[in-house]
């Protein structure tokens, strides 16, 4: 895959709109996944049910965690080969200890090779705060997606040398910080979970070396995170931009090429991206801090 090096935050912008379709890479056929096992958050819309039909192509295992069962149990009668689905409520992260007791059920003393987390919101809708108290898109993006990276991990349910693909946003430029309590506009709680997912991917690079850890920009992909399928500028946009299927070609890249580097952050057009210093998401300090804020609501709200 080619790599870019970005030295200014207009070429980015541009990147999230310009020839997205024919410049974004298609993830080639082969190599095969076969006996490998991939859990994805969110894999019954959108991008995330993209990557599954693209994960069971190349005869992966995949293990769909989502919220809404009913969806999800619809979804899967459309799909061909090994699929199931387990429960999972990001945005309450209570409710995620049952949810590692069901995919340990599913796993019967196998592990899991790849760990997607996909699954993302960008407005909150009805809900301002989770369960716990905290802003819920941060919640769900990020919070929810440590807790059961911890629990997986703690539980020993991850290959020794699991593949984590955290689903980030090139968006996060437009943000400066992520905090659990953020009291502001929907569309900068999203960037900044999105700064939040990469503080939490390079923390967890850092911290589990074991591990290979890429973060992914999958693209512009209009129909997603609650868009309204209706709107005129939303139809005009989907001719332009891409279709799930084309947003989850670089997940699909991460997870099945050859010379893919841990620690990464690869980006649907530009490639393996080598960000400028002052890049926001290579804020070591904070990204640290940030990684010892997850782990006090951990052992605050979840430690038994
Ligand atoms: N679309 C874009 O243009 C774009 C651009 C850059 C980055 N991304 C990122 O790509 C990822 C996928 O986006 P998308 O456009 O495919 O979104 P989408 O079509 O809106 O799908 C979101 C997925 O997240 C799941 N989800 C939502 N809340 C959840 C919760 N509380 N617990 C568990 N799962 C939950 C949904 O499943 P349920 O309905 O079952 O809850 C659904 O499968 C996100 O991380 C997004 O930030 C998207």
């Amino acid at each position: 895959m080619k790599s870019t090096e970005i030295k200014s935050k207009f070429k980015r912008r541009l990147s999230w709109g310009w020839k997205q379709k024919s410049r974004t890479q298609s993830c080639p056929a082969k190599p095969l996944l076969t006996g490998k096992i991939v859990a994805i958050t969110g894999g019954n819309e959108g991008i995330g049910l993209a990557t599954v039909r693209g994960l069971l192509q190349r005869e992966a295992e995949v293990i769909m965690l989502s919220r809404n069962q009913q969806k999800s149990e619809k979804v899967i009668e459309t799909l061909e080969g090994s699929v199931h689905f387990v429960k999972l409520d990001l945005g309450d992260i209570s409710t995620i200890e049952k949810t590692i007791e069901d995919l340990e059920n599913v796993l019967n003393g196998r592990k899991i090779d790849i760990l997607i987390n996909n699954a993302g919101i960008a407005s909150r809708n009805s809900h301002r705060v989770s369960p716990q108290g905290y802003e819920f898109i941060f919640a769900v993006n990020v919070l929810g997606h440590h807790v059961l990276f911890k629990k997986c991990h703690e539980k020993g349910l991850l290959t020794s040398n699991a593949q984590i693909i955290a689903v980030t946003g090139d968006l996060y430029i437009e943000a400066n910080d992520c905090t659990p309590d953020y009291d502001g506009s929907d569309m900068q709680a999203y960037a900044r979970s999105k700064v939040g997912v990469m503080w939490w991917a390079y923390e967890c690079h850092r911290l589990f070396p074991e591990y290979k850890v890429n973060i992914v920009h999958p693209g512009v992909v209009p129909f997603g995170l609650n868009a309204n399928k209706e709107s005129f500028a939303i139809k005009l946009m989907s001719s332009l931009m891409l279709s799930p299927e084309g947003g989850a070609q670089t997940t699909l890249i991460c997870a099945t090429q050859p010379n893919i580097e841990t620690g990464a952050y690869y980006h649907n057009t530009l490639g393996k991206v080598i960000l400028p210093e002052d890049d926001v998401a290579l804020k070591a300090d904070a990204s640290k801090a940030f990684w010892h804020i997850l782990e006090e609501i951990y052992d605050k709200d979840l430690r038994v």
